[in-house]
């Protein structure tokens, strides 16, 4: 293939001043001459007037070539560009009622850069071809939106730490043995013997702990989850904190305030994104009031029970149950002392009560449900061996993470935020494969 077809090479960059599209919607603009580069998003020529609406990270504006000034050859090649094609285009600002937002530019010079013949996405396409093209798909202003608020969660998340004396860390990702239960763990060959692909960083985090105390990581995780469900990813962000000298109450104090400082930040820096996403901001803004709602794992279920949902004690709540119980209140919530046959082995058993654990979930407003999950450790070197046990699970693999026990324990909690997921209700977006550029479930492989 000719790729001289595809790619003007001939052009060269000058260097010129080039403005960001955004900066262009002000009053302080107009009769102002300017350079922008960017991509097609959208064209139509009328009579011997292009209309050209071009993209860049920030936005998209009209750009307007008149054959009367640019020539005929100009405006008939623009009548089947392709979308897609990249451009630099020179000229006026001016105030236009018709262009959408209400300014645009004038053009006095535009080059192509790169063609962009038969760009496969057209609009109306189904999921799977879209997500077949999910490299192409990413250029829709909307997933622009959605990777900048995820920026902004992700920073948010780092910050609160930070400011609040934590040590950011490195875990691994090769890991030797099952955090979350072997159901849903990834194996690979690694140098001719078994290993896996982390689900959480916890175990690792929880050995350094004794070293600096309070410490966080944002890792991948991988979970090899069996249905394809709207919040399940394969692969996903994973913030995790952990401190020594922490019982739950103090954990869930740190979650609170992470969630609600992500929301805040979110809604002071990427408010017209939330609004063009057609997010409520006032319900989001009700996830500022800290502290959130306490509800015990007993009070779930009779709420459960009273609205008919057909659970019993000593169920696990999924989906379907958190949202039921999520629309019962307008802010997050804790749901606290879990059954320990449902939870994980390193849960610290209440020792008033050791059928439940010290675990605890937030749940996100508006159906969303868990976004958190986490819990004081179990600190005590026999229970934890005989929790093992009683999952099934072999204390052998555990030694190191035994051990922990055994030179200096300390009281100690954590939890692991899934980025996905908070992005996903922030957003208010109805299906956890938005929030991520490339995602990766079970069915099939994606680019
Ligand atoms: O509740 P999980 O399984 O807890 C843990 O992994 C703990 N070891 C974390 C810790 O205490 N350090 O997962 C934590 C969070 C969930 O609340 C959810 O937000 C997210 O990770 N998560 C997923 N997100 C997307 N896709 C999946 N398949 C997820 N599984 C969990
Ligand atoms: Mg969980």
């Amino acid at each position: 293939m000719d790729f001289s077809l595809f790619y003007r090479s001939t052009w060269v960059c000058k260097s010129l001043e080039y403005s960001r599209i955004e900066e262009l919607f002000s009053e302080e603009k107009v009769g102002e001459r300017v350079c922008i580069r960017g991509w097609i998003y959208r064209r139509s020529v009328v009579g011997r007037k292009a209309f050209i609406r071009v993209r860049d990270s920030s936005g998209v504006i009209q750009v307007v070539v008149d054959a009367s000034r640019l020539g005929d050859p100009l405006v008939d090649e623009l009548k089947d560009i392709g979308l897609e094609a990249s451009v630099v285009v020179c000229g006026v600002v001016r105030k236009s009622e018709r262009a959408p937002g209400g300014f645009e530019v004038e053009a006095d010079s535009f080059s192509i850069i790169g063609y962009s013949r038969d760009f496969p996405i057209k609009g109306g396409e189904g999921i799977d071809y879209l997500l077949d093209n999910r490299h192409l798909w990413i250029r829709s202003p909307k997933y622009s939106k959605i990777f900048k608020i995820k920026h902004t969660v992700l920073k948010a998340g780092r910050e609160y730490f930070i400011n609040h004396g934590y040590w950011e860390v490195t875990p691994p990702i090769i890991t030797a043995s099952a955090c979350e239960g072997g159901a849903t763990l990834f194996p690979i060959d690694y140098f001719g013997s078994k290993a896996y692909l982390s689900q959480s960083a916890q175990l690792y985090l929880e050995a350094l702990i004794y070293v600096l105390e309070k410490v966080f990581s944002l890792t991948p995780s991988f979970r090899a989850e069996k249905s394809r469900t709207r919040r399940h990813l394969a692969e996903y962000w994973h913030l995790e904190p952990e401190a020594a000298w922490y019982h739950m109450d103090d954990m869930m104090r740190d979650a609170e305030g992470l969630v609600s400082y992500i929301v805040e930040r979110v809604l002071e820096e990427r408010r017209s994104e939330l609004i063009d996403l057609g997010r409520d901001i006032e319900k989001l803004k009700k996830a500022l009031n800290t502290p959130y709602p306490r509800v015990k794992y007993d009070e779930a279920i009779e709420i459960l029970q009273k609205k008919g949902v057909n659970v019993e004690w000593g169920d696990d709540l999924g989906a379907d149950e958190e949202r039921v119980l999520t629309m019962e209140f307008d802010t997050p919530i804790h749901l606290t002392h879990f059954p320990r046959n449902i939870k994980s082995f390193y849960m610290k058993l209440d020792r008033s009560r050791p059928e439940v654990v010290l675990g605890f979930d937030v749940l996100a407003p508006e159906g969303y449900g868990e976004i958190i999950g986490g819990g004081e450790r179990e600190d005590d070197y026999n229970t934890l061996y005989q929790r093992l046990v009683e999952q099934g699970l072999n204390p052998d693999e555990y030694k190191w993470y035994l051990d922990l026990r055994k030179y200096g324990s300390v009281p100690h909690s954590g939890f692991g935020l899934g980025i996905e997921r908070v992005v996903m209700w922030i957003t208010g977006l109805d299906h956890i494969r938005e929030t991520i550029p490339f995602p990766r479930f079970r069915e099939r492989a994606y680019p």
